[in-house]
Formats: C-alpha cells, sequence, structure tokens
C-alpha cells in the first residue's frame, strides 16, 4: 500500500496531539478521588451528558470510591458541522429520580457555558439536594456565562478539539486522546 493511501486508511491521519491518553488518565484519577472526598457521606447521582461524556463518565465513576447512582441526560445544540452552537435542546427522558440526592453533571467539554447552564436551571425541576458540574476540558476564553465549572482537568486554548468522546460532525469521538483535526 502507498504511504498516501496508508495515512488515509488511519482513523486519525489528521489530527494534532493536545493531551495524551496518559495526560487524561492521571486527571480522571485524580478528579475521581477529589470527588470521592467532596461528596463522602452525601447520596450522589452522576448524570452524564450525552454524547460527549460517554468515555469521561465510564473512566471517571470507575475511579469513585463511594456509593453512586448513574444516569444521563441528552444536551444538543443543533450544530452539526457548524463550530458555533445554536438553540440548546435537553432530553430528560433518562434522568433517575434525583429528588434529594446531590447530582453531578459530567460533560466533555465547557466552552460558552450555555449548555452547563441550561442543564443546571433545568435540573432545578427535578428537586435535586445540589448541582454541580465536571468537565474534562474548559476553554475559558470563549465562556460567556456567569458560571464556572466545579471541576475541570484541562484548561484548553480556542481551537475545536476532538477525540476523547468530542466530535467533529459526529466523528472522531473514539479516540484516546484530545487533538486538533487540521485539513
Ligand atoms: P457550550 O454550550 O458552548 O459550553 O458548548 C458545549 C458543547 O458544545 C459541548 O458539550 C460540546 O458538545 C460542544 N463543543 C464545544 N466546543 C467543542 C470543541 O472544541 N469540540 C467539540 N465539541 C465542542
Ligand atoms: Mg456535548
Amino acid at each position: 500500500m502507498a504511504a498516501e493511501q496508508e495515512m488515509k486508511g488511519r482513523r486519525d491521519a489528521a489530527v494534532r496531539r493536545l493531551i495524551s491518553e496518559a495526560e487524561i488518565q492521571a486527571a480522571v484519577e485524580q478528579l475521581g478521588q477529589l470527588i470521592s472526598e467532596e461528596y463522602a457521606e452525601k447520596p450522589l447521582t452522576i448524570l452524564g451528558v450525552l454524547t460527549g461524556s460517554i468515555m469521561l463518565v465510564t473512566d471517571l465513576i470507575r475511579q469513585i470510591e463511594l456509593p453512586l447512582k448513574l444516569g444521563l441526560i441528552q444536551a444538543s445544540s443543533y450544530r452539526g458541522t457548524a463550530t458555533s452552537p445554536s438553540e440548546l435542546r435537553i432530553n430528560t427522558a433518562l434522568v433517575p429520580d434525583v429528588s434529594d440526592r446531590h447530582v453531578l453533571l459530567v460533560d466533555d467539554i465547557f466552552d460558552t457555558g450555555k449548555t452547563m447552564e441550561g442543564l443546571i436551571e433545568r435540573l432545578q425541576d427535578f428537586n435535586p439536594r445540589s448541582v454541580k458540574s465536571a468537565v474534562l476540558l474548559w476553554k475559558k476564553v470563549r465562556t460567556i456565562v456567569e458560571i464556572e465549572p466545579d471541576y475541570h482537568c484541562f484548561l484548553i486554548p480556542d481551537e475545536f478539539v476532538v477525540g476523547y468522546g468530542l466530535d467533529f460532525n459526529d466523528e472522531y469521538r473514539h479516540l484516546p486522546y484530545i487533538g486538533v483535526v487540521e485539513e
């Protein structure tokens, strides 16, 4: 096979590495320890935000040494291939009973912050004892809301990233690291 064809066949031929798999795993382990300390003795429900949080949620919950319940919530801003968000839609069909429980929303990235702000507001309808947020990445330079993520693993610059759950047009989610697609 010609070298060029070989490159095209690779899942990540055009992706510039930003954060390695090992760096992610180390940070997620630390986050799990921190959450284990802060939620000790508290009834905890982890709510993963679909679809981008799938890898973070499955890795993170294995690092939390507490009893916990797991649920999912779907948020989409219908951006398609565009990289700027539009109207936020929230699907709560997979949210379990969280009344009187402490909810930790887990998402891949806090960008403008509109998604997390909308999710926190919506969850108030379910009468949780508290709602906090944890994200892998925080693109702080783009954040326009008043709130900040309660927990984050990495601050990143204003670049559109993929991998470890994050997609571009639903591709690249399966990469075990974070990178930037280069044409
Ligand atoms: P926010 O509402 O602007 O904070 O955007 C949050 C959502 O937009 C995330 O849950 C992601 O789905 C998506 N998003 C924001 N920035 C990126 C990126 O750099 N790569 C992939 N998805 C992103
Ligand atoms: Mg998302």
